[in-house]
């Protein structure tokens, strides 16, 4: 696909009116199917991936919308970091949500870039569309839940996603 069609993909993924069908189910599995679709760039790169899935994740989310949300976030986190550096994901429970905490041992966000990085086409790379972000965003929302992000310079990013929980 040359890089054209790619970003019309990607807008079209955006802007296209979404049904969002939710079913029940166990958001740890989601999780380690996508850590198993990006082993083979992990393992080139050396980078050492942690879990602690502290909690059963019952969350009652569409599965392939949230596959879609937390690849864009997991795919950041790989390319921004080099060997050795950590990619680490947690999941827990807080209050009536499913937590999913994506955390990259990586360079950080820049303070003044904070604030953009959810809005459609910011991007800080040559070939980025700016899509990503605003794609997980936009799916989180679509499922009451809420993202938040924390970032220190030099030391990592985390990504926290809240998720409607089943109880
Ligand atoms: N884990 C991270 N560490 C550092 N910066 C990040 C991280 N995740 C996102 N960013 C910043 O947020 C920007 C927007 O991310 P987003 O995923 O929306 O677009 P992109 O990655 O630049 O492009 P695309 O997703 O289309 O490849 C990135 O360009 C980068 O500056
Ligand atoms: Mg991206």
């Amino acid at each position: 696909m040359d890089r054209l069609e790619q970003i019309l993909k990607e807008i079209l993924s955006f802007v296209r009116d979404v049904r969002i069908s939710k079913e029940e189910l166990e958001g740890v599995e989601i999780i380690k199917d996508i850590i198993s679709l990006f082993s083979q760039e992990i393992n080139k790169k050396g980078i050492i991936v942690e879990t602690d899935f502290k909690d059963p994740l019952s969350l009652e989310v569409d599965p392939n919308r949230i596959k879609e949300a937390l690849i864009n976030i997991i795919n950041n986190a790989i390319q921004i970091i080099d060997e050795r550096e950590h990619l680490t994901i947690r999941t827990y429970k807080e209050n009536d949500f499913g937590v999913i905490e994506v955390s990259d041992t990586g360079p950080g966000i820049n303070e003044k870039d904070l604030p953009y990085i959810f809005d459609p086409f910011f991007t800080t790379k040559i070939d980025g569309t700016g899509l990503g972000l605003a794609i997980a965003h936009r799916i989180i929302e679509e499922h009451q839940g809420k993202i938040d992000v924390y970032s220190t310079m030099g030391e990592g990013t985390t990504f926290k996603i809240y998720l409607p929980y089943k109880n």
